[in-house]
């Protein structure tokens, strides 16, 4: 029977500056109040100079260290804020781990990035192409928010979680049991970055079009919709109930679209993981960070049922279920 992927060590990063609401007030038309009712965000990490990179090798080797390992033979970065458009962050990284030649590559999935570069970390050890694979979700979007934009500004963070997922026997400790992957492309205009690309080298508008831009609205509606969908799914492919998950965590949008999620499915609000209020909305990182934030807390304990669930720009998103191992999340 083919290897199942389990998570062996988690490990986190943050950058040293801490960016309040209030302050965020003193610059933009907006407030604390405003902020944490619609959002649920106190805070969150902006770069002081850290590049995507530096962040993914100290989150990278953190979850080394929780995995009690020095090698894995592959590295997948998830982030929408790679070091440059060219070449692919992952290679820097794993040279920088001292992880040698291993097959490096970075996943764009936005902020469902994490989940696709489980699913992509399972499938690989799933097939026998490697036995252990470190998965980083890395993000510094202060460096591309428009700062004189308070729908935007407001919401990211930066930061980056990593997971070491290792091959192991079916059903074993900490195994990813299934995977729900989707996309809809003809909402890529919800969430973009105009410029850059081959589409668009540069509109000519200056750094504006290569800020970071979201409609807000439908994509609040969308993510509720397509994570419930998604989670449904997986909750009906693994025969779990809704009423027996421990811990639903979500990719940390929003606390009224988890809330939304969590009510579609049947999950109660006090098994929903809350992290944007200490970090934002950090894209890929945030679901290795809330999780980390859940062990460090006492909440999220060996051999509790996990939900996960994401939505990102493209549009896409990403769920899958597993029963926590005893790990150390560092
Ligand atoms: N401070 C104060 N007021 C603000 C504001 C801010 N930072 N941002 C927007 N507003 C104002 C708007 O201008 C609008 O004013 P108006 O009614 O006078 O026009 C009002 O607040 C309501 O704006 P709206 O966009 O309807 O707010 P909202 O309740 O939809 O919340 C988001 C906005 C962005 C927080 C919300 O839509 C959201 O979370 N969307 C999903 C974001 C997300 O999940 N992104 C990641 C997915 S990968």
């Amino acid at each position: 029977m083919n290897a199942t992927a389990a998570l062996t060590g988690l490990g986190t990063a943050l950058p040293t500056r801490r960016v309040t609401n209030e302050e965020l007030s003193r610059v933009l038309d907006t407030d604390d109040q405003w902020i944490q009712s619609r959002t649920g965000i106190k805070q969150r990490f902006w770069s002081a100079g850290e590049a995507t990179s530096d962040l993914a090798v100290e989150a990278g080797r953190s979850a080394l260290r929780s995995a009690g390992t020095d090698t894995v033979e592959m590295v997948i970065v998830a982030t929408t804020t790679p070091d440059h458009p060219c070449p692919a962050t992952a290679p820097d990284v794993a040279s920088r781990l001292g992880l040698g030649v291993v097959p490096a590559f970075d996943i764009a999935a936005v902020c469902s990035g994490f989940v696709y570069g489980l699913a992509c970390a399972a499938a690989h050890i799933a097939a026998g192409l490697a036995s252990s694979v470190l998965v980083i979700g890395a993000e510094t979007y202060s460096t591309i928010l428009d700062p004189d934009d308070r729908t935007t500004s407001v919401i990211f963070g930066d930061g980056a979680g990593a997971a070491v997922l290792r091959a192991t026997a079916p059903d074993g400790p900490g195994s990813f049991l299934a995977f729900d992957l989707g996309s809809d492309g003809s909402l890529k205009d919800l969430i973009t970055i105009p410029d850059g690309g081959s589409r668009q080298r540069t509109s000519g508008s200056g750094p504006a079009g290569s800020y970071f831009t979201m409609q807000g609205k439908p994509v609040f509606r969308h993510a509720v919709d397509r994570m419930t969908e998604s989670a449904r799914t997986l909750l009906e492919t693994t025969g779990w109930a809704a009423g027996s998950i421990d811990w639903f965590v979500g990719h940390q949008a929003n606390a009224r679209i988890l809330r939304a999620v969590a009510d579609g499915l049947g999950v109660k609000s006090d098994r929903v993981i809350m992290d944007m209020d200490r970090v934002g909305n950090t894209s890929a990182a945030s679901i290795p960070l809330a999780l980390a934030r859940a062990v460090a807390d006492g909440n999220l304990v060996p051999g509790d049922r996990v939900l996960l669930s994401a939505f990102g720009g493209g549009v896409t998103w990403g769920s899958s279920v597993l029963v926590w191992p005893d790990i150390v999340a560092l």
